[in-house]
């Protein structure tokens, strides 16, 4: 066996890169993007400014937000061919599936001459029409092309539903949460396709593919599927404790940096608790229920609830089917994921760890004979 290098099992407490994109106090249950602290800008800002902000590092001005509105909102069409693709998908193809194969297909159709910031935009405008599509096609709906006069979250809430719901603007805010998280694990393989010098379209791909596990941005349709088998108050204690007693992972629990409450967590439960005040807002009960056991059995492990806990809860009240969620978190991820491959590739090194090898050496070749 190698015995000079160590293995940092799962890379924690490995830093990979230096960035100026965000900061996260884990002990403190703190995030910051640029400087701003999430509450801040939960706030006072909306997606396309916060989107400005990671991308270019500060606040946009009147001129400036005016230039990301309307990128994001003229390049919100798919290609034709594109679209009669996905009208031959599978229909139980799930979502996270469909964005990775539209983002890859996206790539043939992509303008070779684009910089990676354009073709970010670009794509970051395209994504919630691929979902969207996905949903209709889906559901056998007719298709509702965007709307160049909306928000970038109000017209993915149109393309969807054909209407804007009420407190939409939660829903933008939601997104907002999700933008930015520093090196974790979709963002550290999409950086990993970056220092390969590959292109934007395989950058995505990338992140996607690996969003879509439940240890990571799949956990908030697996929270949601578990809110549903609960069904009630009444049943979250014997289901959580036979999790428990299981050893089984409870979904939506647990980080690697945040050792207390996740700050999204936080804003998340306070903004569904308004709602459920004046609305019947689905499984908040339950959700109530769950966090009180898991937080008092595992308080020793510090697990608390994560972002994927709380946003199924938000997401299910604009009825967006629980098979969508992780396409919602990939929606606003992706502005982290592009930042952090452009801020990589001013420094770019190529990601080249390696393992330890602990097989056996020394063989020798022996022809095998087939059997006659
Ligand atoms: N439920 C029960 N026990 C848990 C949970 C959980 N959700 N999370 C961690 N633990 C326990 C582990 O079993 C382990 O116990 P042990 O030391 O006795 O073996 C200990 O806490 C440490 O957990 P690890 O899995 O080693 O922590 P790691 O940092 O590797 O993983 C992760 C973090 C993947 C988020 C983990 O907490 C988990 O699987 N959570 C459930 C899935 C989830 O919600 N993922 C979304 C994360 S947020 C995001 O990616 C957007």
């Amino acid at each position: 066996m190698d015995i000079d290098f160590d293995v940092k099992h799962g890379l924690e407490g490995v830093a990979v890169a230096i960035s100026s994109i965000s900061y996260i106090d884990g002990e403190k249950g703190k995030l910051v993007y640029r400087g701003f602290e999430i509450e801040d800008l939960v706030e006072n800002s909306h997606f396309e400014e916060t989107a400005y902000l990671i991308w270019f590092s500060s606040l946009p001005n009147e001129n400036e937000i005016d230039f990301i509105t309307s990128m994001l909102a003229k390049k919100r069409t798919l290609p034709k061919k594109i679209i009669e693709m996905m009208k031959s998908f599978p229909k139980n193809a799930h979502p996270m599936g469909v964005l990775r194969s539209v983002v890859s297909l996206l790539g043939m159709y992509s303008k070779k001459d684009s910089s990676t910031l354009e073709n970010a935009i670009n794509l970051t405008a395209k994504i919630p029409t691929i979902i969207a599509y996905w949903y209709r096609i889906k559901n056998n709906l007719p298709l509702i092309p965007p709307k160049e006069s909306l928000k970038h979250s109000e017209n993915f809430l149109y393309m969807m539903f054909g209407e804007i719901p009420k407190h939409s603007d939660l829903f933008d805010k939601a997104l907002i949460l999700h933008l930015e998280q520093g090196m974790n694990a979709s963002t550290f393989a999409s950086t990993v396709t970056a220092s390969t010098l590959s292109d934007i379209y395989s950058i995505i791909t990338t992140a996607i593919g690996t969003l879509k596990g439940p240890l990571h941005g799949g956990a908030n349709e697996k929270v949601l599927n578990m809110f549903k088998e609960i069904k009630s108050v009444e049943n979250v204690e014997p289901y959580i404790y036979t999790l428990i007693s299981n050893k089984e992972k409870i979904m939506g629990f647990g980080h690697r940096i945040y050792k207390t409450y996740d700050p999204r967590a936080k804003i998340l439960k306070h903004w569904i608790k308004d709602l459920f005040l004046k609305d019947n807002v689905e499984y908040f009960e339950i959700a109530l229920k769950v966090e009180e056991i898991v937080i008092k059995e595992f308080k020793e492990k510090k697990i608390f609830p994560n972002v994927d806990f709380y946003s199924g809860i938000l997401y299910n009240y604009f009825n967006i089917p629980s098979e969508f969620f992780t396409t919602i978190f990939a929606m606003a991820r992706i502005v982290g994921w592009t930042a952090h491959a452009m801020e990589y590739r001013k420094n770019n090194r190529i990601f080249r760890p390696r393992s330890i090898y602990n097989g056996p050496k020394g063989l020798k070749y022996k022809e095998v004979k087939g059997v006659e």
